[in-house]
C-alpha cells in the first residue's frame, strides 16, 4: 500500500471499567502497526458520567432510556461532519438487550449520520452473553445512517451463563472483577481479549487488499461471532417485557426521579423471577425440542451470526499476537 494512499479506520468506543477499551487495543494493534493505515480514536463521554461501580438503583434507572434508544448528552466527540473514513469500527457494550446508551447517543447523532454514510462498518461487542436484540438494533441504526455493516465480532463473559449471572452484576454493583468460590472471574477472559488481535491482523490484510470496498465480510472463519438460539430466545422474552415496564417506568418521571423507584423495585422482583424460572425452563424445553425444530434453529443461528459467521477455517491463518 503506498504511503500517500494510506486507509484511513475510524475507532469509535466507550468503556466504563476499561474492558471494552482493552479489546479494542488488542484488535486495533495490528492496525497502529501498519505503515499503510492511519487509526484515528473516538472515546465516547456523556455529560454527565454513568456511576461505577453502580448502585442498585442507578444501574435498574438506566434500563427505560436504553431501551427505548433515549440518548444522553455526549460531550464533543472530535470529528468533522466531512470526514471521511475507509472502515469504521464501532465497539459497543449491551445495556439491558440494548446498544449501551453512550453508543446510542453516538448512532444517533448529526455527526454519525455523515460520518458513517457509505461507510463499511465492523461491529465489535464485549458484553455478558446476550448481544442479540441489540446488534438488530445497532443494524438499524446503522442502516439509518446509510452505513454497512461488513462484519461483527463478539465476546462474551467467561463461565457458564449460570456463573456470569452471579459475576457480571456482582462486579457492575461492587466493582469486585475477582474469582470467588466456585465462580471464575467477572468479564471476558484475558486470553480470549489478547487472542482478539486475529482480527485485527485479519483487517489489515483486508484491507491491503481493498476488501472493505466489497461488501464482503473480512472476519469470516475466525470464529467471529458464535449465537445461542435458547438464550436468544430469552432475550426475546426479555425484550417484549421491557419495553413494556420501560414505557410504564418513563411514565413516572426522568431518569433519576425518586417516583421511579418504585415501580423499579416492583419490576426488579418481577426480572428475577422471571430469570429464575421462565428462562432456565425456557432454555430446557428448547433443547428437548431442538431436534424437532433443528432446520429453524440453525437458520436463526445462522441468522444471527452474520455477516461473519462462527466458522473457524482461517483461524491457523491470523496467529495470536500480543
Ligand atoms: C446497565 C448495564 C446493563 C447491562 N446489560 C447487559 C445485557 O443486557 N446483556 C449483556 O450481555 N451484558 C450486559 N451488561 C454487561 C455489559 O455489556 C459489559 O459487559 C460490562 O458493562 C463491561 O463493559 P465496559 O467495557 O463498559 O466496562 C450490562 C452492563 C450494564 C452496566
Amino acid at each position: 500500500m503506498p504511503l500517500d494512499h494510506k486507509k484511513r479506520v475510524l475507532v469509535v468506543h466507550y468503556s466504563q471499567t476499561g474492558q471494552l477499551s482493552r479489546l479494542v487495543s488488542s484488535v486495533v494493534a495490528p492496525l497502529r502497526e501498519a505503515p499503510g493505515i492511519e487509526v484515528k480514536f473516538v472515546n465516547l463521554e456523556t455529560k454527565n458520567a454513568y456511576p461505577f461501580p453502580w448502585s442498585f438503583f442507578s444501574f435498574f434507572d438506566v434500563f427505560p432510556e436504553a431501551v427505548y434508544l433515549d440518548p444522553p448528552e455526549l460531550k464533543n466527540i472530535g470529528l468533522r461532519e466531512d470526514e471521511k473514513f475507509d472502515l469504521i469500527l464501532l465497539a459497543y457494550q449491551v445495556w439491558f438487550l440494548a446498544p449501551s446508551l453512550p453508543v446510542t447517543a453516538f448512532l444517533k447523532s448529526e455527526i454519525a449520520e455523515k460520518v458513517l454514510r457509505d461507510t463499511p462498518v465492523v461491529t465489535l461487542i464485549g458484553c455478558r452473553n446476550m448481544w442479540a436484540m441489540a446488534q438488530e438494533t445497532v443494524k438499524q441504526l446503522l442502516a439509518a445512517c446509510g452505513a454497512k455493516l461488513v462484519d461483527n465480532v463478539v465476546l462474551v463473559d467467561q463461565g457458564s451463563n449460570l456463573a456470569s449471572f452471579v459475576t457480571t452484576p456482582r462486579w457492575l454493583l461492587t466493582g469486585k472483577k475477582d474469582a470467588f468460590w466456585w465462580f471464575p472471574p467477572a468479564g471476558i477472559a484475558d486470553e480470549q481479549i489478547a487472542e482478539a488481535s486475529r482480527f485485527g491482523l485479519a483487517m489489515r490484510e483486508g484491507l491491503a487488499a481493498d476488501k472493505e470496498k466489497t461488501g464482503l465480510p473480512m472476519l469470516s472463519g475466525l470464529r467471529a461471532v458464535t449465537a445461542d438460539v435458547g438464550l436468544i430466545k430469552s432475550e426475546k422474552t426479555g425484550y417484549r417485557s421491557f419495553r413494556i415496564w420501560g414505557r410504564l417506568i418513563r411514565m413516572f418521571g426522568a431518569p433519576g426521579d425518586p417516583k421511579r423507584k418504585p415501580v423499579l423495585l416492583i419490576y426488579v422482583v418481577f426480572l428475577l423471577v422471571l430469570i429464575i424460572t421462565v428462562v432456565p425452563v425456557n432454555m430446557a424445553i428448547k433443547r428437548l425440542l431442538a431436534s424437532r425444530f433443528r432446520e429453524k434453529h440453525q437458520a436463526m443461528k445462522e441468522y444471527y451470526e452474520l455477516p461473519s459467521g462462527s466458522g473457524e477455517e482461517r483461524m491457523d491463518e491470523f496467529q495470536c499476537q500480543n
